[in-house]
């Protein structure tokens, strides 16, 4: 029984880290501009559903940008900024794009010197060219070629989103993820560096993903196993049932836990829905649901109909594991993963 055990804890390891080593892209790279415009880079900013693509060039020591944001309507700002100078707001120098009562999209650079700026136009410290915005849908997107400043790969950048009131930029909102839009971002190498750490979004999604690795993708496969596996041996008897029930129940709370966890991340995510994620997620937790409640309607070994109440759980517990698997590559595929070691971070989260 030991030993089976190990050997089914071994398995899921090694079927989690084949999972983590096919690496998998980050959700910015899954867009295509309707321009056709490829970048060599992108990354997921930490907050407000933010993307940076870009093609450094170094010879030229420019960087050909293209920021976006997802979730957003015709009455918000959107700005993306290096600040040469400081971290934060002061001295940032911004693209800065909104649709206008023209109903175009108006792109422009305002070099923000202070607190109460109106974000009006203003020319920058470097030279920006090929400025222009586009609105697609929900989505905001800046295009520009920025000239480094002072030649530099590794800058400071700050991003926000805000509302439009007569043609004119207002103040964004001053608390939560909008205070935390900040950061340094490397040209050469790739690096992005959040200025409060990992972002608080991407603690969730990474809590989200180990929370249901754990119970969908370990424990209730494992569970299954024990039961079908443990039931032949006739010295098992009845320690194979208490040992299932233990592991699917124990599986079952922290996948309520972790569908949770789902369901406030995709409330908070406005304008983005992972439409096949979720709904495999919802459809597992209503079937994970029937299984705990159908053990307490379970015939009698000897009734008439326990073999049709066997074929049912069976049938839905087969289900529920192939549903789960499904579910965490489509899992996998949403989670931000850095571009270095893209393929040990599940590993190292899990582990
Ligand atoms: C910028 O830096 C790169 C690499 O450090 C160098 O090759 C390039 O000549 C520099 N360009 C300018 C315009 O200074
Ligand atoms: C709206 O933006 C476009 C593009 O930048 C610009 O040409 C136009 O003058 C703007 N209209 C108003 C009313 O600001």
């Amino acid at each position: 029984m030991d030993g089976s055990l190990k050997n089914a804890l071994f398995s899921c390891a090694l079927l989690l880290l084949c999972f983590s080593t096919t690496g998998r892209a980050a959700s910015c790279s899954s867009y295509s501009f309707s321009n056709n415009k490829v970048y060599s880079t992108c990354t997921d900013l930490s907050v407000l559903n933010s993307f940076l693509y870009w093609s450094y060039d170094p010879s030229a020591g420019t960087a050909d940008i293209a920021f976006r944001v997802t979730g957003v309507s015709t009455s918000n700002w959107v700005a993306w900024a290096i600040n040469p100078t400081g971290s934060g707001m002061l001295g940032a120098q911004a693209l800065v794009a909104f649709q206008n009562s023209s109903g175009a999209m108006h792109a422009y650079t305002s070099s923000v010197q202070s607190y109460a700026t109106t974000l009006s136009s203003s020319s920058l410290s470097f030279s920006v060219s090929s400025l222009s915005a586009e609105m697609s849908g929900s989505q905001m997107m800046i295009f520009a070629t920025v000239q480094l400043p002072d030649n530099k790969t590794s800058v400071n950048q700050v991003w926000q989103v805000g509302p439009v009131s007569s043609d004119s930029p207002q103040a964004h909102a001053q608390s939560g993820d909008n205070l935390k839009s900040a950061g340094s971002v490397n040209f050469l190498s790739g690096v992005v560096v959040s200025s409060g750490g990992a972002g608080s979004r991407q603690r969730k999604k990474n809590v989200h993903g180990v929370l249901n690795a754990v119970s969908w993708g370990t424990l209730m496969p494992i569970g299954v196993m024990i039961a079908r596996y443990m039931k032949v041996f006739k010295a098992a008897d009845p320690a194979w049932f208490y040992l299932h029930i233990t592991c699917q129940t124990s599986a079952y709370i922290v996948g309520v836990a972790g569908w949770a966890t789902g369901l406030k991340l995709g409330s908070d995510s406005h304008g983005i829905v992972y439409h096949a994620h979720r709904n495999i997620g919802i459809s597992l937790f209503c079937l994970a649901t029937l299984q705990v409640f159908a053990l307490l309607l379970r015939p009698k070994k000897d009734h008439k109909y326990r073999f049709y109440w066997n074929v049912y759980h069976h049938s839905i517990g087969y289900t529920v594991i192939v549903l789960s698997i499904v579910n965490i590559f489509k899992g996998l595929d949403i989670l931000t993963l850095p571009r270095s070691g893209r393929g040990h971070t599940l590993a190292s989260l899990y582990f």
